[in-house]
């Protein structure tokens, strides 16, 4: 059992089970019921469709909460919601018999809808809590329509051990999360609850613009051919990337609780800097 009370500042822990980890909520902590992500529902994104195992990759616990703390969060947050996902580490593999080149552990990956003002994406903010991933970022020149191309794809690689485990995605930016390390990863995160996250396009190209596989003891990226002409992906540190402001004294739970303010940028991201113009004549 491992206790991730402190990391979350909430009472939660991972167990081991005959099923492999779960997530194990204390006293007073709620959730939604928890949603599995088999292999199998993750056919269409698969590098190699024919991978059957691991069979469960992934654990959802959306909604969850400190049951003293409903009141505040209807009242201060009540547009943004928390979960907490458990990730199994490993590589997907045809029954089981790992090769170079299979695909690490990930999530099906998505975009997020336009806000209302439609000048960008929702982005979100992640936390994380326990083990090793990393997540492919990717900037479409529309969102809707991913075979138009790739502006941008950016790799982030964090531990849960590192000073900074924060990660913003980026609005207008899709993204997956990738399993790299041998333990099970648990992150967190905040995102607006009103919007549904758009599966279909990664669908449609079979997953992200990168597939992130085993090569001897390592990860390494493989471009997916679905796209076309790719950029390369620029592979860079969490410190490297903007997180809007949030403060990074105490998990991202309580920092939403205690200053809802710094995470209203979730609900209504600021303005992408004007091109500027000149007028001319007159
Ligand atoms: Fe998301």
């Amino acid at each position: 059992m491992i206790d991730l009370s402190e990391r979350l500042g909430l009472s939660i822990s991972i167990v081991q089970t005959e099923d492999g980890w779960m997530l194990e909520l204390g006293n007073g902590v709620k959730s939604a019921k928890p949603q599995p992500r088999y292999i199998s529902d993750l056919k269409p994104v698969l590098r190699n469709p024919q991978a059957n195992t691991p069979d469960v990759l992934y654990w959802m616990f959306r909604d969850v909460r400190l049951v003293g703390d409903e009141e505040a969060l209807r009242s201060s947050v009540s547009m943004l919601r928390y979960d907490v996902s458990l990730f199994m580490p490993g590589v997907m593999s045809v029954n089981g018999e790992v090769e170079d080149g299979d695909e690490f552990v990930k999530a099906f990956g998505h975009y997020h809808p336009y806000t209302r003002s439609g000048h960008t994406t929702f982005p979100e903010v992640y936390e994380v809590v326990y083990g090793r991933m990393l997540f492919i970022f990717q900037e479409p020149e529309d969102v809707f329509q991913p075979t138009k191309g790739i502006h941008r794809a950016i790799i982030v690689e964090v531990d849960a051990m590192d000073e900074r485990k924060l990660v913003v995605v980026p609005p207008n930016f899709g993204h997956v999360a990738v399993i790299i390390g041998d333990e099970p990863v648990v992150t967190s995160n905040w995102v607006a609850r009103t919007f549904d996250s758009q599966y279909a396009p990664f669908a449609l190209m079979r997953g992200a613009a990168y597939y992130i596989v085993k090569r001897g003891k390592d990860w390494a990226y493989e471009p997916n051919p679905n796209y076309g002409t790719l950029p390369l992906p620029e592979v860079i540190p969490s410190t490297a990337l903007d997180t809007f402001g949030i403060p990074t004294d105490l998990p991202i739970y309580h920092a939403c609780l205690r200053e809802p303010n710094k995470f209203a940028f979730l609900i209504e991201p600021p303005m992408p800097p004007q091109t500027e113009f000149k007028v001319q004549g007159l």
